[in-house]
């Protein structure tokens, strides 16, 4: 499980080397833009409709941002939208949110 994720680790880094700051992705900067919607504490109904993040299970957030990026997630009929707000992200960036958002007090 540690191997393979490291694994995971290093294949993003090698597959965006020089493309962005190397390895430190800025989730918490990454996060300003969605926060306006889900909340500085992803504690915010966006729009009235999103489920609550906070805290939420790393992988399963992981999950459905990559369904969002890839059209095929659409809850609450509002997909489309969270869809354009991930659609430029990278692997790497999308997993540095489903972290920082897993670590957000519930
Ligand atoms: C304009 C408002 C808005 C912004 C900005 C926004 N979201 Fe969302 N988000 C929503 C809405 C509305 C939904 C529900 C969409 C649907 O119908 O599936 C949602 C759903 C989600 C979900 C799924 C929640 C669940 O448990 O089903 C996650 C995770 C999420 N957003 C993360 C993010 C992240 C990360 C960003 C920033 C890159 C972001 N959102 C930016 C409005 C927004």
């Amino acid at each position: 499980m540690r191997q393979s994720r490291l694994a995971t680790v290093i294949f993003f880094s090698l597959l965006h080397g020089g493309n962005e700051d190397n390895n430190t992705v800025d989730a918490q900067k990454l996060y300003q833009k969605c926060a306006g919607c889900h909340g500085s504490d992803g504690k915010t109904i966006a729009l009235n409709v999103s489920p609550m993040i906070a805290g939420h299970d790393k992988n399963t957030t992981l999950t459905k941002l990559q369904s969002y990026q890839q059209g095929r997630l659409d809850s609450v009929g509002l997909g489309r939208l969270m869809s354009t707000q991930v659609e430029r992200l990278s692997p790497n960036e999308l997993e540095a949110l489903a972290e920082y958002i897993s670590k957000m007090e519930k």
